[in-house]
């Protein structure tokens, strides 16, 4: 029988948090996930964990920016033994429909076919990088750091391109 899934603001335990980041860092998909990030996704009630009974199943997370008016969505995580069962839908659906309550706009950067294609469900468009909006830019810019470009250089996937995906919301063209 299929098993609800709860969603809530705190891990159940930091051995979960461990078990986590271990599966983050080892994913091609994404650059990397310190656990100073994550605590600070805590301080800003911007992640949500996903559990099916006691096991942690994924997380979602975003980073709100340009004064509240944006945010960008991710990363987004099912573990190893959930995937395929549909958290990876469900995380991406949290982050989306929690910032447009917030009459955020939306943006998401991925690698991942599957999420890729889960964002255009949600009403998100590819664009380039050079046309993002400025906002956008202004807050890539900003967060560069040698640290995140090492990061990324180390999980360089020839394979697949980044996508820039964006959806506006309207109380902020
Ligand atoms: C991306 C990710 C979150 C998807 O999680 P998931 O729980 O396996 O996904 P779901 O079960 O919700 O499936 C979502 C859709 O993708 C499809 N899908 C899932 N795994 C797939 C695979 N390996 N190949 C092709 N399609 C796949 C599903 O069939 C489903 O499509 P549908 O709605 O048409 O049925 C998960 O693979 C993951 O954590 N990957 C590593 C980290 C990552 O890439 N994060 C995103 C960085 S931005």
């Amino acid at each position: 029988m299929a098993m609800a899934f709860d969603v809530l603001a705190q891990p159940r335990s930091s051995a979960d948090v461990d078990l986590l980041l271990d599966e983050v860092n080892a994913s091609p998909f994404i650059g990397g996930w310190s656990r100073h990030e994550l605590d600070h996704h805590l301080e800003t009630e911007s992640i949500r964990f996903v559990y099916e009974q006691e096991a942690l199943a994924g997380v979602s997370a975003w980073i709100v920016f340009a004064s509240g008016g944006w945010c960008e969505l991710g990363p987004f995580f099912a573990l190893d033994a959930f995937r395929g069962r549909g958290v990876g839908k469900l995380v991406i659906q949290i982050a989306v429909e929690t910032n447009r309550d917030s009459k955020r706009s939306l943006y998401g950067v991925t690698k991942n076919p599957i999420v890729k294609a889960i964002f255009a469900r949600h009403g998100l468009h590819e664009t380039a990088l050079m046309r993002l909006p400025l906002p956008v830019m202004t807050y890539l810019v900003r967060k560069m750091s040698p640290e995140r470009i090492a990061r990324n250089l180390r999980k360089l996937n020839a394979d697949e391109h980044a996508a820039h995906f964006i959806a506006l919301q309207e109380a902020h063209p």
